[in-house]
């Protein structure tokens, strides 16, 4: 089958064009998230060469700084949100707290925020498996000025659009904007991310699931026994069930997307609240799963429903297939 051949932009574009109201704003915020992400590609690319063309130490032969990826992703990131002229505040991972952006045109406000990971998945960089950047994108509350803490901690689903990159065997850009789930493939000759990906799907019940089963100790006896319940034998709910754990969210969790799967990562005896980000993880990637028809949860609530209290806050999370999903909360439950 032909796909059709569209570009990220006018894709965006034509998304937006169905809201008469809008401004055109929101679709070149995001194409300027998808240009930095770009830049980060080719240096995630370029990661393995550093060493081999002249680079020493922290150093590279201009002299500068040679920066760690997640470090150099961030200032990417917040530079572009910085120049492009929408965005009032920036939230990072990497940043203890929010950035504030002053206005940088007089024609139109600055009305977004924008949350970013980065670099997700940062800890596989040097071994060459798949990582990414996670951005989720909100209206600001406050009237005017540099964003304020109260327009940085919305509830998720307040969402207005959220994505991730991911830097794998191709980069891959998949974003929504409350009007289904859409994928692209960069292709590097060009420089532009084509449509591979139109309204996206996640089947509905998977045979995948994927968790970090060194932790099994120190889980609750809930997920003890729904880890064991999905590795036991049963043909007709198709177990025992695929692992797949890649260690990067993004790349998990976009393997999901495409073929069904739960992601877990639980509260465990030492980390009470799980491991993984509210605002930088877990909200975006909810949003995306919702969109795609599947499910987003603590073990209890709906992520999009929590309510943040910090920018780092951390939340178990359980994502990804409908039906999976809703077996994990039951087990949990006890
Ligand atoms: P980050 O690189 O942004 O800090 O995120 C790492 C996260 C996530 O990508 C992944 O799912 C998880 O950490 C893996 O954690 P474990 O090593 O504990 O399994
Ligand atoms: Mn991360
Ligand atoms: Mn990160």
């Amino acid at each position: 089958m032909i796909k059709k051949f569209e570009t990220f932009y006018r894709h965006i574009i034509e998304q937006e064009r169905k809201f008469p109201e809008a401004t055109g704003q929101l679709s070149d915020l995001i194409n300027d998230i998808a240009l930095a992400c770009k830049v980060v590609s080719l240096e995630v690319n370029r990661a393995g060469l550093i060493d081999i063309i002249g680079f020493t130490g922290t150093k590279n032969v201009q002299d500068e700084e040679v920066k760690k990826l997640d470090v150099y992703a961030n200032e990417i990131l917040t530079h572009a949100m910085r120049m492009g002229g929408h965005t009032c505040a920036v939230c990072s991972e990497e940043e203890e707290s929010f950035v504030p952006i002053d206005e940088v045109y007089t024609d139109y406000s600055h009305k977004y925020i924008c949350h970013f990971d980065p670099l997700d998945g940062s800890s596989n960089i040097d071994a060459n498996i798949s990582i990414g950047t996670i951005f989720s994108i909100y209206r600001r509350i406050s009237a005017r000025g540099p964003g304020t803490i109260e327009d940085c901690l919305q509830h998720g689903y307040n969402q207005v659009a959220a994505g991730y990159v991911v830097y794998g065997s191709s980069t891959i850009l998949v974003y929504t904007a409350g009007s289904g789930v859409h994928g692209f493939t960069l292709d590097p000759s060009v420089g532009e991310f084509l449509l591979s990906y139109e309204n996206m799907q996640i089947p509905k019940k998977s045979k995948i699931y994927s968790a970090n089963e060194g932790n099994y100790v120190k889980w609750s006896k809930g997920m003890q026994n729904y880890i064991d319940y999905l590795k036991s034998d049963d043909i007709k709910t198709e177990r025992p069930y695929s692992s797949r754990y890649v260690g990067s969210l993004v790349a998990d969790f976009h393997r999901n997307l495409l073929y069904g799967g739960i992601f877990m990562y639980p509260a465990d005896r030492k980390n009470k609240s799980g491991k993984l980000r509210l605002m930088y993880e877990a909200n975006p990637l909810a949003f995306i799963a919702e969109e795609a028809g599947g499910r987003a949860t603590d073990g209890k609530q709906r992520i999009l429903d929590i309510t943040p209290v910090g920018l780092h806050q951390r939340v178990p999370l359980f994502i990804g297939s409908e039906e999976d999903v809703i077996n994990a909360e039951k087990f949990l439950a006890g």
